[in-house]
């Protein structure tokens, strides 16, 4: 098991680096590359073991995957009734997202499939993804546990579908991008139309890759999408995917630039989809001027430049208030924006992340008692926490275990580049689920070694 010994830093940040490429849409150029009718050039992989799970997934169903460079490779796709059943069961590792969306893929299967996952997943709610799945004819079986009566937990046993699934027009409690994927890839092997709709929007890369290969896929407003299956001849097609760099993973270098202090600091073709754009809405209203320069639009994906400018000792910041549909656009960043929220000027609230506690860790508790070893005054709610800013000055250098939880790992990293003596991140290998290489960025950055890996 690896740990960080993260160093004070010095010197304020510069340089221009690319944060590899985005998680959420990653998982879907691998699914939906190996649905296709053909090949597909897919650039721009993080080569993160989330990924890699989905991969592995597809290839074991019969994909052939081929790499092409660093970030590059070939899907031979066998198109979208050409999937056959893996030899053992699937190992989805700590990627939630790999399952989820593998229940929604594998219900309409005419075969039978097993997922299983790591300690963490193992421990993660399914029942959001077997529930509608169930209603719309899929079989799909788990755990249940004795203190959660009606939940569903892995394994799962995914059973072959004997005909075409049926359709479904469901409202979820909860916005989530991956349960609504995973409704919208069984609604490939509907018989009939497949509506979600949400109560906030969350991140639609599922509906947007959809569209542009070809599928029949709608939405209508903010929350609402539509696939209607009838009559579409069942083909995807795309010569190349590219895949734009990861916001969730950009958010902690930006937090490094605004807590260290920045100069000719810029992180380029980052994602800048509005559904994924929550966390730099919030440090625009903290007073940090995070510039984003829009440059390109990907796979249907608007991409640009995130350019910091920030005194050293790191930029004035002001408490805010995180709630509703922003805490939908920023889920992912909800550990580093309270980092940044122990540097404001007054009191942050973040409040409506009850999901947070079913993330890689329960992410209110794990942020909270992070947020105090660094000598934070913080509050944990049920939904929420109350973070008690300290500008100026230093935090206090922590021995902190991340619970295996690759985001709480990176933000106490950031919280420790303004220790008051090194600090020490345990368990750290699943930083590289989402962000192979985060601490040689942030020691590039830093023009020095202030993150060492340690045995
Ligand atoms: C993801 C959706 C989000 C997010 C996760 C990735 C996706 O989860 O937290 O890291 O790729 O669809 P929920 O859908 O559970 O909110």
């Amino acid at each position: 098991m690896t740990s960080f010994v993260v160093e004070p830093v010095t010197r304020v940040l510069s340089g221009r680096v690319e944060v590899p490429g985005d998680k959420s849409i990653g998982h879907r150029s691998l699914l939906f590359g190996g649905l296709c009718a053909g090949e597909v050039e897919v650039s721009g992989l993080s080569g993160g073991q989330d990924n890699t799970r989905t991969r592995v997934a597809m290839e074991a169903m019969g994909v052939r995957v081929v790499d092409r460079g660093p970030g590059r490779v070939t899907i031979s796709g066998v198109g979208v009734d050409g999937l056959r059943a893996a030899r053992g069961a699937i190992d989805c590792g700590n990627s939630g997202t790999s399952m989820r969306l593998l229940c929604g893929l594998l219900g309409g299967q005419r075969f039978d499939s097993r997922l299983f996952g790591d300690e963490s997943l193992t421990r993660r709610p399914m029942r959001r993804v077997t529930e509608p799945l169930r209603s719309m004819g899929a079989v799909i079986d788990g755990v249940s546990r004795a203190d959660r009566p009606g939940e569903v937990y892995p394994p799962l046993v995914v059973r072959g579908a004997r005909g075409p699934l049926a359709g479904i027009d469901v409202e979820l409690a909860v916005a989530s991008a991956q349960v609504k994927s995973a409704i919208l890839l069984a609604g490939l092997y509907a018989d009939g139309p497949v509506r979600v709709r949400e109560p906030g929007p969350s991140r639609d890369h599922t509906e947007r890759m959809l569209a542009e290969l070809g599928a029949p896929i709608a939405t209508a407003g903010e929350g609402s999408v539509t696939l209607d299956p009838v009559g579409w001849d069942r083909r995807l097609s795309a010569a190349a995917i590219q895949v734009p760099g990861d916001p969730s993973s950009a958010a902690f270098l930006v937090a490094a630039a605004l807590v260290a202090g920045a100069s000719g600091f810029a992180l380029a073709r980052v994602c800048l989809n509005p559904t994924r754009t929550g966390f730099l809405d919030a440090v625009d209203e903290m007073g940090a001027g995070v510039r984003r320069a829009l440059a390109a639009t990907g796979p249907g994906e608007p991409i640009g430049d995130l350019v910091i400018d920030a005194p050293a000792g790191g930029a004035a910041l002001r408490a805010t208030s995180v709630g509703g549909s922003l805490v939908v656009r920023a889920i992912d960043e909800l550990p580093v924006l309270s980092v940044l929220a122990a540097r404001a000027d007054g009191t942050t609230t973040i409040a409506d992340a009850g999901e947070l506690r079913v993330k890689e860790s329960d992410r209110l508790a794990t942020t909270c008692a992070m947020l105090r070893a660094f000598g934070v005054e913080v509050e944990e709610l049920a939904d929420g926490l109350v973070i008690h800013g300290q500008p100026g000055g230093r935090l206090r250098a922590a021995h902190i275990d991340s619970h295996g939880d690759h985001r709480i790992a990176m933000s106490a990293t950031i919280a420790a580049l303004v220790a008051d003596g090194p600090s020490r991140i345990e368990d750290t290998d699943n930083v590289a689920t989402s962000y192979p290489g985060f601490a040689r960025a942030l020691n590039q950055l830093a023009g020095g070694q202030v993150v060492s890996e340690v045995g």
